[in-house]
């Protein structure tokens, strides 16, 4: 029998609740190295811990997430909560002595980014970051043709990832609009760490950022008849340079709430002299790539379900979101395992802790009008 990894939930929100699924069917996954089991659940709000109560393997549901870390029986905590509870949760969960899968952004902003870097290098916990969009077939195509370096000198890269339901006036404020518990990177600590996941695997960290940041609305329906100000932001076009082959390589990182038409875009375009590539989650089956021949041609490629772990799943038929997040905990639960090998893994501590570098950075051109060193 494999080995069992029983898993933690805290926060039964969005995210919670998409784990649960992912966890629900991992028997679907061939050849995983481990099971993998939902046993525990914490939120705050008592209201949402009923919903859990539907999934069989759950033994424990509390509001406290104390009571769910001293619980003997959970190797693993997940925890996706507000991103000013991050460092604190976080902290508690290595104290523990459990591991931990973090959700993005890894902490409000830089600092705390670095706080809890620090805590699970002093800990020795296996922490890593979520970020799931890597692990479509067009993604896992795209970051292959990038890494080969049978692209040429590379031109220019776009990567991003575009939201639009903030375009209607009269969506309630929640917490990912306001500072305090969003942090105020906004879009970018929201968005960005899926963006720059597969350029920061490549070892395309930006060394400068000139950013244009868009605050559109500036207050919403707070949801109890009254109106709640906005504060973070919300668009935002990032023109970076990293350098590739000792040249300075333009890299335009776009993170939008307000993306006219843009449900959940996520894409990444890779031209270079001799190849190219682009792949967007708009046209989720078609990979394209370039080739320079006697004509230039752009080829389309229709993807699968070719996953980095395979499951039942005919190799015809179409991913989707929660097949990319059930992907990402295949990554997760084999790295910890021991047993990722050259697979794709899941966002490391270093490149949570980069991509708020990349989003300091960002703020600090927006304040002075020009272009900053990503330290
Ligand atoms: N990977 C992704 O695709 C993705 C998508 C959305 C959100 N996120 C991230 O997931 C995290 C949560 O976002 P969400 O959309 O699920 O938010 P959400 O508001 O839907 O859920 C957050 C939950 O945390 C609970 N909570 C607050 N304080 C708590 C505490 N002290 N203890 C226990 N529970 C507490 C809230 O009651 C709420 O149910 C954030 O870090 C966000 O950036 C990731």
């Amino acid at each position: 029998m494999k080995p069992l990894v029983r898993i933690g939930v805290i926060g039964g929100g969005l995210m919670g609740r998409e784990v649960a699924n992912a966890l629900a069917r991992w028997f679907v996954l061939e050849n995983h190295p481990v099971r993998a089991e939902l046993v525990a659940v914490c939120d705050v709000q008592a209201k949402l811990l009923e919903w859990f109560r539907q999934v069989p393997t759950v033994r424990q549901l509390t509001t406290d997430h104390r009571e769910l870390l001293a619980n003997p029986d959970v190797d693993v905590v997940y925890v996706a909560v507000p991103h000013q509870l991050h460092e604190p949760v976080y902290r508690d969960v290595l104290q523990a002595g459990k591991d931990l899968f973090a959700e993005k952004p890894f902490g409000i902003d830089l600092d705390a980014a670095r706080r809890i870097a620090a805590a699970v290098e002093a800990s020795g916990r296996f922490v890593r970051v979520s970020s799931e969009f890597p692990f479509l077939p067009g993604a896992q195509r795209a970051f292959a043709a990038a890494r080969s370096g049978a692209l040429g000198r590379l031109i220019e890269v776009r990567v991003g990832y575009l939201h639009s339901s903030d375009l209607d006036p009269q969506k309630p404020v929640n917490w990912k609009r306001q500072s305090v518990y969003c942090g105020e990177v906004g879009v970018l600590g929201d968005l960005g760490l899926h963006a720059v996941h597969v350029p920061l695997r490549l070892g395309w960290k930006p060394a400068s950022v000139y950013a244009q940041l868009q605050r559109i609305y500036t207050e919403r329906p707070d949801g109890k008849g009254g109106i709640a100000p906005i504060d973070t932001w919300d668009n935002a076009t990032l023109a970076t340079y990293f350098d590739y082959r000792g040249a300075r390589t333009p890299m335009r990182i776009e993170l939008k709430r307000f993306g006219p038409g843009e449900t959940n875009s996520w894409f990444i375009e890779v031209l270079g002299t001799d190849g190219g590539v682009k792949y967007s989650t708009k046209t989720p089956k078609t990979l394209w790539t370039f080739r320079r021949d006697k004509e230039q041609i752009w080829d389309s490629t229709d993807l699968g379900f070719q996953m980095v772990f395979p499951g039942i799943t005919g190799a015809i038929f179409e991913p989707g979101f929660p097949d990319i997040l059930q992907q990402m905990w295949a990554a997760f639960l084999a790295e910890r395992a021991g047993q990722l090998g050259d697979r794709f893994g899941c966002a490391t501590v270093a490149e949570a802790v980069a991509s708020h570098e990349i989003w300091a950075a960002a703020l600090e051109s927006q304040r002075t009008n020009s272009a900053v060193a990503v330290k």
